[in-house]
């Protein structure tokens, strides 16, 4: 069996088990709005889908998220969810030898996508304590300055960590990526867990890309459907080889705009859920002295849990919690270099599922401490 064969087969397993608690991914469990579900379903009664989009995306979609951005002076362009833009950039800004500079940990599909076009990804190390788990200024500065800067990947609140950036800080980024003439790619697909969130765009809007996702706030991750915010100028740049030029699932983008509209209605109850969840797993890890926390309160729908200080694997923790129905992610699906560190769990889930999450986790420690290495791949 092919690698990709077993990835699939290893998430289809998941996907075929109705008593599963998703807690890996950061996908969203909580129940959707009545609203998005009625449109999806108009949707369909009415055949729309005999039709393509349009190939930029409904022009009410583009709106809302531009309103939800509060942003005017840009466009967005709507893609297959946020990853299938972030391919689309990627293979297009970059040239064979180009530098892509991002963070290790990061989300690591971007680099991959970079790599098909010939990037050298350089991923700066920033799981240490001392910069708060952080990228700093000067390490980016460091970074371009060695040459070759084409491509800046900053995922802000960040996957798997948790730390969200500083108006400070963005705007220091984002005056680096210019002395570089760098694009700059925003990756904001948690930006509405954060406690306080600045866009980059707004310091560079000439050549920064802005990452929209439904999958995580609206809970839409099965639907696919997402946006790429930019300059017009620069989204018809991209608009040239678009592999969506078809536009993207209809459906998919009229429960989108009934989301975006009942957003202040719904989403607040989320966040509270999703915060009161990350109170819950801080406390439970508390109690148990293997593990520590270092990034709290976290600034995604997901927290990270070091499970360093006693060398278990964190492919162990999530056997364990396999083993029970619970789905988490271990560091390696971020990084190698920090890849033995930590577990991340994810709490857009009913407090009930944290609650069993929160219930086991002793157990599951100590089966871990004594039954290492894992005994499945995880992904
Ligand atoms: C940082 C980051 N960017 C993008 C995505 C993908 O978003 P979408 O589901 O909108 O394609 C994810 C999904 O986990 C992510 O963590």
């Amino acid at each position: 069996m092919e690698p990709y064969q077993r990835r699939s087969n290893h998430f289809e397993a998941l996907f075929a088990n109705p008593k599963l608690i998703w807690m890996g991914q950061n996908t969203n469990h909580l129940p959707s709005h009545p609203d998005v579900k009625r449109a999806m379903i108009a949707a369909i009664e009415d055949e729309v889908y005999h039709s393509y989009a349009p190939p930029a995306g409904l022009a009410e979609l583009r709106r809302l998220i531009l309103d939800d951005f509060e942003v005017s002076d840009a466009d967005a362009l709507i893609t297959d969810g946020a990853i299938e833009g972030l391919y689309h950039a990627c293979r297009h800004f970059i040239r064979p030898g180009d530098r892509m500079i991002t963070t290790d940990p990061t989300w690591t599909w971007p680099g991959a996508f970079a790599k098909l076009s010939g990037a050298e990804v350089v991923a700066l190390p920033i799981y240490e304590a001392d910069q708060n788990y952080k990228l700093t200024a000067d390490q980016l500065a460091a970074a371009v300055a060695d040459g070759g800067a084409r491509l800046i990947y900053i995922v802000d609140p960040l996957n798997p960590l948790g730390i969200c950036y500083t108006a400070e800080e963005i705007e220091a980024f984002a005056a680096i990526a210019r002395s570089a003439e760098a694009y700059l790619i925003h990756d904001c697909t948690y930006r509405h867990f954060a406690y306080g969130h600045t866009l980059a765009y707004r310091y560079y809007p000439e050549r920064t890309i802005t990452t929209y996702s439904l999958s995580k706030w609206l809970g839409a991750a099965g639907l696919r459907i997402g946006a790429l915010m930019a300059r017009p100028s620069l989204l018809q740049t991209l608009s040239n080889g678009q592999p969506n030029s078809l536009g993207s699932n209809v459906v998919s983008q009229l429960g989108a705009i009934a989301g975006l509209k009942a957003k202040d209605e719904w989403f607040p109850e989320v966040l509270r859920i999703s915060r009161h969840n990350q109170g819950l797993i801080h406390a439970a890890v508390q109690q148990i002295d293997e593990l520590t926390m270092p990034i709290f309160p976290s600034h995604g729908n997901f927290v990270a849990i070091d499970c360093s200080r006693a060398g278990i694997s964190p492919e162990a923790l999530c056997d364990g919690f396999l083993r029970r129905d619970i789905q988490i992610r271990h560091a390696g699906y971020h990084t190698d270099r920090y890849a033995d560190r930590f577990i991340k769990v994810s709490t857009t889930v009913p407090t009930q599922h944290t609650q069993q999450f929160c219930d086991v986790l002793p157990a599951v420690v100590t089966e871990a401490l004594a039954s290492q290495p894992a005994t499945e791949k995880h992904y």
